[in-house]
């Protein structure tokens, strides 16, 4: 059993990665914090209680509003052209009883970790600010926690905000450069395998005829959430009707890392420069930089992680 702690920027990929941690018989989601990026850290919180709601996994899942607000400077606003006005692509979600946790999200991560010496996964789907928060409270985090799968950065592919740099280490590359600092097991899952891993409008036409009854409210809302995220993907980058795989494929990493082809190279974040600024600089020289090393993930098999994806909500 998997013991989980998601922190995330709930928008409509990273609802999609929770979904699936949520029905996944091996994993135990002990709980989600959750920070801005996508939409605002409060949003992202009120979405990860619909989601949980919605997938009605049978036990309580704890949610936690973390930093509103990179570690250096102003967040700079969400995107409603990529993930909607409500972060979810303007799908709506049936409202809950539950409310947020009275902790803030990087107090969340350093009890749950304490809590579970040495099994606790920590998947990040946004910006890294709670966990390096987190680790300024308690500096022993990379030995108390199991491991940390991250969906982030560009190492050799292009970037999507800027040539080099992916969202989530361009939003607050000081965190993210703190992380790759302290010496978690870290596993990054960038735009080189996200983003030739698809889902496309007939990977749900082949659900609705094999999804398990229960999951029939999980197809229904990610079929309105990507109607948005097609569009985007397809004005942005050309592809025609198919949407690149960024969060949902770190967690299927998380679960089973069998999907991509992994390489361990020492690993910091550009935090100076303005091109380069949260850039993902992995050394593959001989003689490389004096920095510890974090497993990159430089290839995937896309058709076996899009099946392991979806046939999670499969009739048993
Ligand atoms: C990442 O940025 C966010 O928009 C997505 O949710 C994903 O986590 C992709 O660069
Ligand atoms: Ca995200």
């Amino acid at each position: 059993m998997i013991k989980m702690l998601i922190d995330c920027d709930t928008g409509i990929d990273d609802s999609i990665a929770i979904l699936f941690a949520l029905k996944r018989p091996d994993v135990r989601v002990l709980g989600i914090t959750t920070g801005c990026g996508n939409i605002d850290a409060y949003q992202a919180a009120e979405n990860s209680i619909r989601l949980i709601h919605l997938a009605k996994p049978g036990y309580e899942v704890p949610v936690a509003v973390g930093a509103n607000a990179p570690l250096v400077g102003p967040w700079e606003g969400p995107v409603p052209h990529i993930h909607g006005a409500n972060g979810v692509g303007n799908a709506e979600l049936l409202p809950a009883d539950q409310k947020p946790a009275a902790e803030a999200g990087w107090d969340m991560i350093v009890r749950l970790a304490r809590e579970n010496p040495g099994e606790l996964t920590v998947v990040t789907l946004g910006r890294m600010t709670n966990l390096a928060l987190a680790l300024e409270k308690e500096p022993a985090l990379p030995r108390l926690v199991k491991n940390v799968v991250a969906m982030g950065g560009a190492v050799r592919a292009p970037g999507n905000v800027s040539p080099v740099s992916e969202a989530n280490i361009a939003g607050d590359p000081e965190a993210a450069d703190r992380v790759f600092l302290a010496g978690f097991d870290l596993t990054l899952v960038g735009i080189d395998v996200t983003g030739k891993t698809f889902l496309t409008p007939r990977h749900l036409d082949i659900a609705e005829k094999y999804w398990a009854e229960d999951c029939r409210p999980i197809l229904d809302y990610m079929r309105e959430a990507l109607k948005l995220y097609f569009a985007f993907a397809c004005q942005n980058n050309r592809y025609l009707d198919r949407c690149p795989v960024h969060d949902p494929l770190a967690m299927v990493v998380a679960v089973d890392p069998s999907v991509v082809t992994i390489r361990k190279l020492p690993t910091r974040v550009e935090c100076g420069g303005t091109l380069c600024r949260g850039m993902v600089v992995s050394d593959f020289r001989e003689r490389p930089i004096d920095a510890p090393f974090a497993s990159i993930c430089l290839d995937v098999d896309s058709e076996r992680a899009v099946e392991e994806l979806l046939g999670t909500f499969l009739k048993p």
